[in-house]
């Protein structure tokens, strides 16, 4: 094969993700997983029952249409109107998605050129990284520092460039749990209109905001036509493997973003696109329900990884706590998670994976709280023996 290094270049760097490692070390050793986040119970058993019947009724189990079944855009798209008051037309301003790592993708290889420049919040979720690489783009770190993570307006400004081409925005953020406020968005949104810059926005843990409402920036002036909004069911619903997602957009945009997705996975997820369109119309207390419940479970666990030592940042939003472990004496998040399984059997995810300022993240670990309450309890004793 010659000395050529078989992956292309673009993804030297990239390996393994940090989840794929971390849960391997998680069954390998029979430890709790509060690494990953997904649910250790499903989500509605009305919504596996229209999964069930639609594959039972022959709905979805051949391609389904490119853009997603019509049902589900017109779910997506009332869905908008109903928390948000976003009008969209589920013909040309809605697409379905392989979740929404798949709109990521599709989004950042549709919209830019190599030689742009994409400003993300830093710590970025791991795949924005690799889908601004892939597109031969460069990622601009914006870093969110703790204590409260909050972002630096003045910064934002001081890095937009002539290359700028597009901001990569996460609120919900994964993994501080920082919920970005109307003003700090109208801020941002201000910037955009300034510079003439595209947005994207990943706004899967839409529905996991503890306090404040979840503001989509789509929604704020000269925004709509510069906007590509992106969530999924995984998060919402707790059916994480059927992988659902969309992206809400101008027609044009969309048009751009589904000629790159129709490459990717051309459709995905038939049956299961008919199931998520019901999800989207289930009653407010559904939604309500779900978000006190995870409050509750974020407090358990914020409350024993006090007691048991670490420094924790209560999240505004998302299922992840995330914790710097300096007061218990220790530096270095990634020996600190390597180690973890063995010394009291938990799982966790040092939050350095996630920076290229490798120092604004050393000590920081994540937690997810998306378990059963007796798993966090146990968790919990086990690493109060730390
Ligand atoms: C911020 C963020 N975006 C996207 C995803 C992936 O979403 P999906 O499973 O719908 O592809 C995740 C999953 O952890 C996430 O945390």
């Amino acid at each position: 094969m010659g000395t050529r290094p078989l992956l292309n270049r673009r993804l030297h760097g990239l390996g393994t993700t940090i989840f794929a490692e971390m849960s391997a070390l998680a069954t390998a050793t029979g430890s709790i997983n509060l690494g990953q986040g997904f649910p250790d119970t499903d989500g509605p058993a009305e919504i596996a029952e229209a999964a069930v019947r639609a594959i039972r009724d022959g709905h979805g189990n051949q391609y389904p249409p490119g853009p997603g079944i019509p049902e589900l855009r017109t779910a997506v798209a009332e869905h908008q109107q109903r928390f948000y008051g976003l009008g969209y037309d589920p013909d040309t301003e809605v697409l379905v998605t392989a979740g929404a790592t798949e709109a990521i993708a599709a989004a950042l290889l549709a919209l830019l050129e190599p030689g742009d420049e994409v400003i993300a919040l830093e710590p970025f979720y791991d795949s924005y990284a690799a889908c601004i690489a892939m597109a031969g783009a460069t990622r601009v770190p914006w870093t969110l520092r703790a204590p409260d993570f909050r972002p630096d307006l003045d910064r934002l400004r001081a890095l937009i460039t002539p290359r700028t081409r597009l901001l990569l925005l996460n609120t919900p953020h994964n993994p501080t749990g920082l919920v970005l406020t109307p003003a700090e968005l109208a801020a941002v949104a201000e910037l955009a209109v300034e510079h003439d810059l595209l947005v994207v926005t990943d706004e899967v843990y839409e529905h996991l905001v503890f306090a404040t409402g979840h503001h989509p920036i789509a929604a704020l002036p000269g925004m709509r036509e510069r906007t590509v909004s992106i969530s999924s069911a995984g998060k919402t619903f707790s059916f994480t493997g059927w992988k659902v997602g969309w992206v809400t957009a101008t027609a044009p945009l969309v048009a751009a973003v589904r000629t790159a997705k129709q490459y990717l996975t051309y459709v995905s997820a038939g049956p299961f696109q008919y199931a998520v369109a019901e999800a989207l119309r289930l009653p407010d207390e559904y939604f309500a329900g779900f978000r006190a419940e995870l409050l509750r479970k974020r407090d358990l666990l914020s409350t024993g990884l006090r007691a048991a030592g670490f420094q924790v940042f209560d999240p505004e939003g998302t299922y992840f706590i995330t914790t710097d472990i300096t007061p218990l004496g220790e530096k270095d998040g990634l020996e600190f998670c390597r180690a973890l399984p063995e010394r009291c059997g938990v799982v966790a995810i040092p939050n350095v994976v996630f920076y290229d300022d490798a120092e604004a993240g050393r000590s920081l670990v994540r937690f997810t709280f998306c378990k059963r309450d007796e798993i966090l309890a146990e968790a919990v004793a086990r690493l109060g023996r730390l």
